[in-house]
């Protein structure tokens, strides 16, 4: 049995035959509209979701399965005091897979240590996010055709932005990827991740503030929210929340096949303008979520 805590739990082979997997999901749903009958699926959120939990959700229907779960701490037995390990217990006589999100980093770890089925990270804290790692990885890959040599703009909040985080571990495992990190000085990417992820592994990458003028040499811009809920106090948010806000203008200085993900919720920081252009992919990056992640449930459930 396996379980995904990070993007580097599979090997470069084995995302790729996912990324293969989700691509003919997406060509032919109809085949694998009966893979998953009878089994079940549990979402265990401690934390908000819309995407993540609903795409999880709507990739086990779609398989032909069901579903069950709680929405948010408050509606499970945590609120009573329970604890991750005894719950993914119980929730082990329940369901045959499980996607869990919690604030605590390591929580998704804790829950595969003491479950009996397949646990998927669905976001720990300010640390992973791996399933949107590969919704990223799928939109990159049907889109530009390929994962090696792009140059990659990262935008915003790359200090607690746990997608971020997760997209990087996985990036640098490929050919001529280069990092163009941008951010204000508060909110730089965490030093563990630029001393022993990008410099012990010589991936480039540079550092700057202004996102105009890494525009030109994007491949792709990889826009993020200014991480309200883990800031330690308002006012702090309040001066970084619009920092960043790509405009149609701004726009015009990237290449013309540029591609601008986000892995959303958007608050100020894409200005809704950029919708209507063709390189603004962050709604159809939300549509290939569901894809990988029937792709990763049937995986994980074949492995079990
Ligand atoms: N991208 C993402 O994780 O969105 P949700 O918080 O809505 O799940």
């Amino acid at each position: 049995m396996r379980h995904l805590m990070s993007p580097l739990d599979l090997s470069v082979e084995e995302l790729y035959d996912l990324l293969a997997l989700a691509n003919d999901i997406e060509q032919n749903p109809g085949k694998y509209a009966h893979a998953c009958d009878g089994q079940k699926l549990a979402t265990c959120f401690y934390e908000p979701s819309t995407r993540t939990r609903l795409s999880f959700e709507a990739a086990m229907l779609n398989l032909g399965g069901s579903v069950l779960g709680f929405a948010s701490a408050d509606s499970s037995s945590a609120a009573k005091g329970e604890s991750v390990s005894d719950t993914i217990r119980v929730i082990s006589c329940y369901a045959d897979i499980c996607a869990i999100r919690h604030p605590k980093e390591g929580a998704a770890l804790v829950a595969s240590s003491k479950s009996s089925i397949p646990v998927i990270n669905a976001g720990d804290g300010g640390h992973q996010h791996p399933t949107q790692t590969l919704t990223d990885l799928l939109t990159i890959y049907s889109l530009k055709g390929r994962l090696n040599g792009l140059t990659i703009g990262l935008c915003g909040d790359l200090k607690f932005g746990r997608t971020v985080h997760s997209l990087i571990h996985a990036l640098i495992r490929y050919s001529g990827i280069r990092f163009v990190l941008i951010s204000p000085e508060e909110l730089k990417i965490p030093s563990y991740i630029r001393e022993d992820v990008l410099k012990r592994n010589n991936v480039p990458f540079t550092e700057l503030e202004r996102l105009e003028d890494a525009m030109p040499e994007l491949d792709i811009l990889y826009m993020t929210r200014v991480q309200k809920e883990r800031f330690f106090n308002e006012e702090d948010y309040v001066r970084m929340k619009d920092f960043y806000i790509l405009t149609k203008d701004k726009l015009t200085l990237a290449k013309e096949d540029m591609l601008v993900l986000h892995p959303l919720p958007r608050v100020n920081e894409i200005s809704v303008e950029v919708d209507d252009d063709p390189r603004a992919v962050y709604f159809k990056q939300a549509q290939y979520g569901v894809y990988v992640r029937m792709a990763l449930i049937l995986t994980l459930l074949k492995w079990r």
